[in-house]
């Protein structure tokens, strides 16, 4: 990441507080390590995104239905799915304490010293120099800070592309040539680095009934393939037909930074389409091909995605790509497109020892259909959004504002009603027009500070269109509307407002 990319990005995470957007978890006790909450503002983004994708997949496709399915799930579909053997982490003991640790955290914990003793020199600086002691210069050219500095970043990338690589004993290598020694014997005798599964798991049933172990879903994927027997005989569906879910999934993840780039509680939007084998390169092109045109309908530049296709393929796999977005820290993964073959629902009949096939009446067989997979992150689409909209402009007059160009169709505000003055009845016209509006749109009504103020406002949530009553609304029942990326203003009249925002927002991918 660049300094100044990584200013940005650290002034977007700034900004996402201060307006409403996402907070830390439990921030009052110091937070929860990757765990956020959506605010008031970020919550109507959020379910924008959400309502986004489900009118794309379930409503405008007539063979795709939706359903809702439940967090935890019965303990063997994990064994079925692959997830309780191959889903993992690295661990690492300690041989004189017997102390177990995962190597991540004490890499981080490392880390977290070096950025302690980098503060106890700022500190001591600061004392040192009183009022004339400039930060920022003394962080740039302190020796001691900037060997520090450099040290934690080679650090981390070393750490970063071995964990990445699954690379365990360059993972080890680093904690021994880091000295990093056990807390409790205070030896370095470590055992080598061992996998360690991502899922969160809990006792459903109290211990006296004999609690059995459940794990928090780390997909919401499985959730579908256990209902593909119930959803296709009740929704009577013929191949190919789709079943799309949005839910929360978990993963105890080990390099959880950037934000909401990786988090521990999350959520996916995921789609599997089921598929008579030997059609999976037909429709495994047209979803690459429709999930890109979703994402560039909303006005995003095309060049900020692009296709990584795998070629390191998971067993389940046939065939598999990324959709890449150019986040302020590079192109990283936003969704994942995966041909999975019968690999799922034939694992699942195993299992079960149930049947989990289709029959064709045409062709007078029955067979476990393939399934082509679309799988996105909520929150990391919530994080392209905003990282694509936040803009810090300089106007022609001079003056700077802070704009989220949000896409229209998924903004948290459509539109501001403001009277230009609280007085002359102008508030009172205004509320009544505020007061239609709400049952089309999401819409906040603002009569408090100077109107520059108030479009600024809207400006930093990203709100597209701001409508103004002035004094001519009494004489000719018109109003402004202003565009916020243009900050252009038009005359319209009041009965038009719903019609001109309706169109303009629409997005049909
Ligand atoms: N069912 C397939 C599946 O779960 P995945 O690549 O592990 O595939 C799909 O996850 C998507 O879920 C990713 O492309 C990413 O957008 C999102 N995702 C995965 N782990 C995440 C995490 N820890 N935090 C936020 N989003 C995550």
């Amino acid at each position: 990441m660049t300094t100044k990319a990584d200013d940005v990005f650290k002034k977007l995470i700034s900004h996402c507080k201060e307006y409403g957007f996402i907070f830390q978890s439990s921030e009052i006790y110091d937070g929860l390590s990757a765990v956020y909450d959506y605010g008031q503002t970020g919550s109507e983004l959020k379910k924008n995104i959400m309502d986004y994708w489900w009118k794309s997949m379930v409503q405008f496709h007539e063979n795709i239905v939706g359903i809702d399915a439940a967090i935890f799930m019965h303990p063997t579909v994990w064994k079925a799915s692959g997830h309780v053997d191959a889903f993992n982490d690295p661990l690492i003991d300690n041989k004189d304490s017997k102390k177990r640790y995962r190597a991540d955290v004490l890499i981080e914990e490392y880390i977290e010293k070096l950025e302690q003793k980098i503060e106890k020199e700022v500190e001591k600086a600061q004392k040192r120099f009183g009022d004339s002691f400039d930060k920022k210069m003394f962080l740039e050219t302190n020796p001691r800070v900037v060997k520090n500095r450099e040290k934690i970043e080679e650090i981390n990338s070393r750490f970063v592309k071995s964990l990445e690589a699954e690379d365990f004993q360059d993972v080890k290598a680093l904690i021994e040539e880091l000295g990093i020694v056990c807390a409790v014997s205070g030896s370095r005798n470590w055992t080598d680095v061992r996998k360690f599964n991502l899922m969160f798991n809990t006792q459903m049933g109290s211990l006296s009934e004999g609690a059995s172990m459940v794990y928090l879903r780390p997909e919401t994927a499985q959730g579908i393939f256990v209902n593909y027997l119930n959803v296709q005989k009740t929704g009577r569906m013929k191949l190919p037909f789709g079943i799309a879910q949005i839910g929360k999934a978990f993963r105890n993840e080990i390099i959880a930074r950037q934000f909401i780039f990786r988090m521990r509680e999350f959520e996916q939007m995921e789609m599997q389409f089921f598929i008579k084998p030997g059609h999976e390169k037909e429709w495994y092109d047209y979803w690459k091909e429709k999930r890109m045109k979703w994402h560039t309908a909303l006005g995003i530049p095309a060049g900020k995605f692009r296709f990584h296709d795998h070629e390191k393929l998971a067993h389940y796999a046939n065939a598999a790509t990324d959709i890449e977005f150019n986040f302020p820290f590079g192109f990283k993964e936003l969704e994942g497109i995966h041909s999975r073959t019968d690999y799922d629902l034939g694992a699942h009949q195993k299992f079960s020892g149930k049947k989990l096939q289709f029959f064709d009446p045409v062709a007078n067989e029955s067979f476990v259909p393939y399934v082509v997979e679309t799988s996105i992150g909520l929150d990391r689409m919530f994080l392209a959004v905003i990282t694509h909209a936040y803009n810090e402009e300089k106007l022609d007059d001079g003056s700077e504002r802070t704009v989220m160009n949000i896409p229209p169709v998924l903004a948290p505000v459509k539109i501001a009603v403001l009277p230009l003055v609280k007085k002359d009845g102008l508030s009172e016209k205004a509320r009544e027009i505020f007061d239609e509006l709400k049952y089309d749109f999401m819409c906040q009504y603002d009569e408090k500070d100077a109107i520059g103020r108030r479009y600024r406002r809207q400006d930093a949530i990203g709100t597209p269109y701001c409508i103004t009553v002035d004094y001519d609304t009494f004489e000719d029942n018109t109003v402004t509307i202003r565009e916020r990326d243009s900050m252009q203003q038009d005359r319209i009249p009041i009965e038009k407002i719903t019609g001109i925002v309706k169109k303009r927002i629409e997005v049909r991918p």
